[in-house]
C-alpha cells in the first residue's frame, strides 16, 4: 500500500497515560480539594510503566516501559507528592545508553539478524524492571515484576535500596508478580517457574529474610501465571494452558510472552497445595480460560472457594500492546468475576460467573484476604470498546456501584479500611486518575461505603496510567 493511502491514527484521549515522562526527581505540595478523613495520614504510593522508549527504539508492550514510583503523603489539607524511576539494571542500561539491554515482557533487545546471532552464544539478561505491585518481605518494601529478583525502595523518599538476593540454591526464570503477603504468618508465598529440560513451578516461602520451598511439581510446558491463590491452609496455581516450550525458550528470537502460545485444549488445570507441608493435594481440570488476577480465595467447611477475573482467552495480553493502547486498535476484552469452588473431600470442581459487570485491577480490603468477604473495587468499562473509564464497587451477591466522569481512566483502587472499622467498606477508596481532558492526574479519594466523592487532589501533569498500588499507615513507614 502507498504511503499516501495511509490515516494517521488518531490518538485517544487516554494515551497521554502512555507517555514517557522525564526522569526528574519532582516534589510538589498539592492541595487537597474537598475534605478527607483525619485519620488518612499515610503514604499512597503507585507504580507503573512510564518510560517506553530509549533513543534507539520503543518499546512494545504496556508491560515493557520502565516503572516509576510515585508516593503520595497525606498532610492534612495538603498532600506531599514525589516521583522516582525504579532504579533496574533495565533502567538504568537504559537511561546511561539509550538502547535496550534487557530482555523485556514483549520486547526482545536482537532484533537484527547480527544481535540474534550474538545473543545465541550470549543471551541478553531477563529483565528485572519492577513496574509491578508493591509487596512486602518482612519490613522491606519491594516492587516485583514477573522476574525472579525484587527491588527494595525506600517508602519516603522512593530511592532504590536494591536488588533482594537469597542465598539458596532456588532457581528459576519467572517469578509470580503478585507475592501474597500474610500479616499474620508474617510471610510471603509466592512462586517461581523453572523453564529448562525440566520445567517446574516451586512454591515458596519468604520470612526472617530467607527463602524456602514448600512444595515443587515438575511440569512439561510451563505456562503463564500472574497471581495466584492464598488460603490459611492451601496454596493453589491456577495453571492456564497458555504455555511454553521449555527446549526453544532460550534459542528462540521471540520475546518473553510470544513464546506462551494458548492451547485451549489442554484445558485449566488447578494445582492444589498443602501450604503446611507442601503436598500435593489434587491437580483436577476445568474448561480452559485466562486471568492475570486473583482477587481471593477462602476455606468454608467442606471447600475451597477461589474468585478471579477470567478471560475466555489471553487476548488482553496482545491488547496492552503499546500501538494497541494509544491507537484503539483493538477492544481490551473485559474480565468477569468468576467463582471456583473446590470439594475438600473429593476435590470436584465446579464454576460460576459471580458477577456480569467487567472487572479489571481488583482488590479488596486488607483484613479480608483469605477470608470470606463481601466487597470488590476495580475498574471497569462504559461499552466494550472504551479504555478502563470508572471505578466499580462489586458485591458479591451482584449489586454494583459506579463512580464515573468523562474522558477520566482511574487506575487500580486501592482499599483504606478506617482505623476501627464498624463494616468491611468502613473506609476509603484511592484511585490515581488520569484526567484525559485537562491532560492532568489527580488522586480521588471516595467513601468505601458509599461509593462518593470525598476528595480530590489535582496535579498540573498527567501521570502515566499505573498498573498497580498500595496505601501505608503511619506506623508502617
Ligand atoms: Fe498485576
Amino acid at each position: 500500500m502507498g504511503t499516501e493511502n495511509r490515516i494517521a491514527p488518531r490518538e485517544s484521549s487516554h494515551a497521554i497515560g502512555f507517555r514517557s515522562v522525564t526522569p526528574e526527581q519532582l516534589e510538589r505540595t498539592l492541595t487537597v480539594e474537598g475534605t478527607i478523613p483525619s485519620w488518612l495520614t499515610g503514604t499512597y504510593v503507585v507504580n507503573g510503566p512510564a518510560k517506553f522508549e530509549t533513543r534507539e527504539r520503543s518499546l512494545s508492550h504496556w508491560f515493557d516501559g520502565f516503572g516509576m514510583l510515585h508516593r503520595f503523603r497525606f498532610d492534612g489539607d495538603r498532600v506531599h507528592y514525589r516521583r522516582r524511576f525504579v532504579e533496574s539494571g533495565a533502567y538504568t542500561h537504559a537511561r546511561d545508553t539509550e538502547t535496550l539491554g534487557y530482555r523485556e515482557f514483549a520486547t526482545d533487545p536482537s532484533e537484527s539478524c547480527f544481535d540474534r546471532a550474538v545473543s545465541l552464544l550470549a543471551p541478553p539478561s531477563v529483565t528485572d524492571n519492577a513496574n509491578g505491585p508493591l509487596a512486602r518481605y518482612g519490613d522491606r518494601y519491594v516492587v516485583t515484576s514477573e522476574s525472579p529478583g525484587a527491588i527494595e525502595f525506600d517508602p519516603e523518599t522512593l530511592s532504590t535500596v536494591g536488588q533482594i538476593t537469597f542465598e539458596d540454591d532456588l532457581v528459576g526464570q519467572v517469578s509470580c508478580a503478585h507475592p501474597q503477603y500474610d500479616p499474620i504468618a508474617d510471610e510471603t508465598i509466592t512462586f517461581l517457574t523453572r523453564i529448562a529440560r525440566q520445567s517446574s513451578y516451586t512454591v515458596v516461602r519468604i520470612a526472617d529474610g530467607k527463602r524456602e520451598p514448600i512444595a515443587s511439581i515438575a511440569v512439561d510446558r510451563p505456562c503463564y501465571m500472574h497471581s495466584f491463590a492464598l488460603t490459611p491452609t492451601y496454596v493453589v496455581l491456577v495453571e492456564f494452558p497458555y504455555a511454553m516450550n521449555p527446549f526453544t525458550f532460550r534459542l528462540s528470537d521471540r520475546p518473553f510472552i510470544e513464546q506462551f502460545d494458548w492451547r485451549p485444549e489442554r484445558g485449566t488445570r488447578l494445582l492444589v497445595f498443602d501450604r503446611s507441608s507442601g503436598r500435593l493435594l489434587a491437580k483436577p481440570r476445568m474448561d480452559a480460560f485466562f486471568a492475570l488476577h486473583h482477587v481471593n480465595a477462602f476455606e468454608r467447611p467442606g471447600e475451597l472457594l477461589l474468585d478471579l477475573l477470567t478471560y475466555p482467552t489471553p487476548k488482553i495480553v496482545e491488547a496492552f500492546s503499546l500501538d494497541s493502547i494509544r491507537n484503539d486498535r483493538m477492544s481490551i476484552p473485559s474480565g468477569r468475576l468468576r467463582r471456583v469452588r473446590l470439594t475438600i473431600d473429593d476435590w470436584l470442581v465446579s464454576s460460576r460467573t459471580l458477577v456480569a459487570s467487567p472487572l479489571e485491577w481488583p482488590q479488596i480490603v486488607g483484613h479480608r484476604r483469605t477470608h470470606p468477604y463481601q466487597f470488590v473495587y476495580g475498574v471497569g468499562k462504559s461499552d466494550p470498546s472504551s479504555f478502563y473509564d470508572r471505578l466499580l464497587k462489586l458485591e458479591t451477591t451482584g449489586r454494583t456501584t459506579c463512580w464515573h466522569e468523562p474522558a477520566t481512566y482511574p487506575g487500580e483502587p486501592t482499599v483504606v479500611p478506617a482505623p476501627t472499622p464498624a463494616s468491611e467498606d468502613d473506609g476509603v477508596v484511592l484511585s490515581l486518575v488520569l484526567d484525559g481532558t485537562d491532560e492532568r492526574s489527580f488522586v480521588l479519594v471516595l467513601d468505601g461505603e458509599t461509593f462518593t466523592e470525598l476528595a480530590r487532589v489535582p496535579l498540573d501533569h498527567p501521570i502515566p496510567y499505573p498498573r498497580h498500588g498500595q496505601y501505608y499507615s503511619t506506623d508502617e513507614c
